[in-house]
């Protein structure tokens, strides 16, 4: 265990919910991190109101950021002045600019509600039911520039029970989400997450 708490930035686009479990394993003293700043991608985002309650700075960006090409360069330079070691996408929707990956080099992790490589993007969950599998889950992997893709940290799955509607199936997707990504930033914070040369994740103290 390092002496002082991992200092992640999150990085959101909606709702916030896996933001709030990080915000709450923290007060909680489950998890050994602290929030240097929120990022939005939507000012409207509910996440936002989340971090703002738990006394987290924020940086919301409109489309103008976006459609300017400006965004990436911001959210780089801001989370490096907050003192983010590594960047936690919880709901983040949009593709991470190589001006991000410069200064957070296999630095920046990502989740998504499937499987993956099955069910990439932003219909994880309805892809996967509508599919028809019997077996979908949860993914954590380190992001590149290509969206959720890259090397996987962790996986959970989820069985598709035969009385499943989408919301249901919904839920136990998050309850995962919840469980799982907790469980990675506690590695994380450990020092126990490694990328080998081979671009494989080796999880010490792992499952
Ligand atoms: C989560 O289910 C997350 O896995 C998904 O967005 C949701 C955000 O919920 N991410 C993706 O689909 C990425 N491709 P939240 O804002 O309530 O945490």
């Amino acid at each position: 265990m390092s002496d002082s708490p991992l200092k992640i930035g999150v990085l959101v686009s909606g709702g916030g919910t896996n933001l709030q479990k990080i915000i709450d394993e923290i007060a909680a003293d489950a998890l050994d991190a602290e929030i240097v700043l929120v990022a939005s991608s939507r000012p409207d985002a509910f996440g936002l109101e989340r971090a703002k309650k738990a006394g987290i700075p924020v940086l919301a960006l409109g489309r103008s950021y976006y459609d300017a090409g400006t965004a990436d360069p911001t959210i780089a330079r801001a989370m490096q002045d907050a003192g983010a070691e590594y960047l936690v996408m919880a709901g983040y929707m949009r593709l991470i600019g190589p001006e991000v990956f410069a200064a957070y080099p296999d630095r920046v992790i990502n989740i998504h509600p499937a499987l993956l490589p099955s069910f990439p993007g932003a219909h994880g969950i309805q892809d996967a039911f509508d599919a028809g599998v019997k077996v979908t889950g949860v993914t954590v992997h380190f992001a590149n520039e290509v969206y959720d893709e890259g090397p996987i940290i962790a996986q959970r799955a989820v069985s598709v029970r035969e009385d499943d509607t989408v919301e249901s199936l919904e839920e136990r997707i998050h309850a995962t989400e919840y469980e799982i990504y907790p469980w990675v930033l506690r590695r994380l914070a450990a020092g126990d997450i490694t990328l080998g040369a081979d671009r494989r994740v080796h999880v010490a103290n792992g499952e």
